[in-house]
């Protein structure tokens, strides 16, 4: 198994070299890429925000170009800025925050917000966000300018937006801030875990309802951050967090089959974030599992300007709850291919970014 994951990193580090070289220049292999998450994918969003869950402040941004804080939360580039360049963009999509308009945003935009979720309630305890609905509703605001751009009318900025690729990744802090905070959320007292999935999903299932190529990013292992595991002063993953989170995803699976028989004119796949995180991470060269890289305040986060941990390709999570740009290229290219069949359901982006019947 070792050997065999020992293989799989040296075709990822030959292909990423080979991929970014072969997409450097040229056309994108889509004409947009839309954006709509959490703090997995934030480039910005919440620093204009009142809320502890923003990161505009050293070390973070330690590796990314430039070597300064841009509200990513993680050392360097997060798991769409990697995907934005094997898609062939040459600049990374940028926030709504900073960029909502210019004739730029045709190729794009990044709505995601740290502490955001499903629910509009979701991540309060850490202050504002911009939940998945205001997040749409950014979009529908940018559609509009969009069609003013492209000077185009409504059905034809449709036709337009179809061809564009959307990933949304949601739901992490439902459970983190929200279901797992008890004294502050009463929904662990309302639903079940598996009631609470349905409700999600529910709700989630009426938000995405469009139709162009989505990719709906699962849940990650939330029971497996330094943070749920040094919370419980465990050193292993915490099986309650895990389960409830692969409940979500179970019925997440089923969503995408839902849809992609209901909408003819949409293709979703679902991306097994939980599945590309089991196997032995030792064996890919990190080293450091369960800690984070930098020093962490009380909610988990680098402090100000803390001394981050020298050798940051080896270690696994850069704070309490965020993994590291080494991580993050690893997913964002199993992600885009495949290494393992069951990475992607049904297919990975560089199939879904093909397909043109839509
Ligand atoms: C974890 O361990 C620390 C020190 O050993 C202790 O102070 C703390 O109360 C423990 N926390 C829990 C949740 O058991
Ligand atoms: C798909 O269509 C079926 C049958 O009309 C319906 O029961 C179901 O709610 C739809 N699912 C979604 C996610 O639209
Ligand atoms: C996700 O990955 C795990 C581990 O490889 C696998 O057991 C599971 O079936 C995958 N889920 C889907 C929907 O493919």
């Amino acid at each position: 198994m070792a050997n065999e994951t020992l293989e799989w990193f040296m075709v990822i580090v030959v292909l990423v070299v080979s991929i970014s070289q072969s997409c450097v220049h040229g056309t994108p292999q889509v004409p947009c890429f839309f954006i709509f998450g959490d703090s997995l994918a934030d480039n910005g969003n919440n620093n204009p925000l009142a809320t502890l869950a923003k990161v505009n402040y050293s070390p973070y941004g330690i590796d990314y170009p430039g070597g300064l804080p841009t509200g990513r939360f993680t050392n360097g580039k997060t798991t769409v800025d990697i995907l934005a360049q094997f898609l062939g963009f040459e600049n990374p999509i940028p926030p709504f925050a900073t960029s909502s308009r210019g004739p730029n945003i045709v190729k794009g935009l990044n709505y995601a917000s740290g502490a955001a979720g499903i629910r509009a309630e979701t991540g309060s305890n850490l202050g504002d966000h911009i939940c998945l609905d205001q997040q749409l509703l950014n979009h529908q605001a940018t559609i509009f300018r969009i069609g003013s751009i492209l000077r185009t009318n409504r059905l034809q900025t449709l036709q337009y937006m179809k061809r564009c690729l959307y990933t949304v990744g949601m739901g992490n802090n439902d459970y983190i801030n929200n279901y797992f905070m008890p004294q502050l959320y009463p929904t662990s007292r309302q639903y079940t875990p598996e009631q609470y999935a349905e409700v999600l999903i529910s709700q989630y299932s009426r938000q995405i309802l469009v139709t162009r190529k989505v990719a709906l990013i699962g849940l990650g292992l939330i029971g497996c951050t330094p943070d749920a595991i040094s919370k419980t002063n465990r050193t292993a993953c915490v099986d309650e967090l895990n389960s409830a989170a692969q409940l979500f995803n179970q019925k997440l699976v089923s969503l995408v089959d839902q849809l992609n028989t209901n909408l003819t004119d949409a293709k979703f796949i679902f991306v097994n974030s939980t599945g590309m995180s089991t196997g032995d991470p030792t064996s890919v060269g990190f080293k450091v599992l369960s800690v984070g890289c930098c020093p962490v305040n009380s909610i988990g986060q680098c402090v100000h300007s803390g001394t981050p941990c020298q050798n940051r390709n080896e270690y696994v999570f850069w704070d309490s709850f965020h993994p590291t740009e080494a991580l993050n290229r690893i997913t964002a290219f199993r992600t885009y291919t495949s290494i393992d069949p069951t990475d992607n359901y049904p297919m990975d982006i560089s199939h879904l970014v093909q397909l043109d019947y839509l």
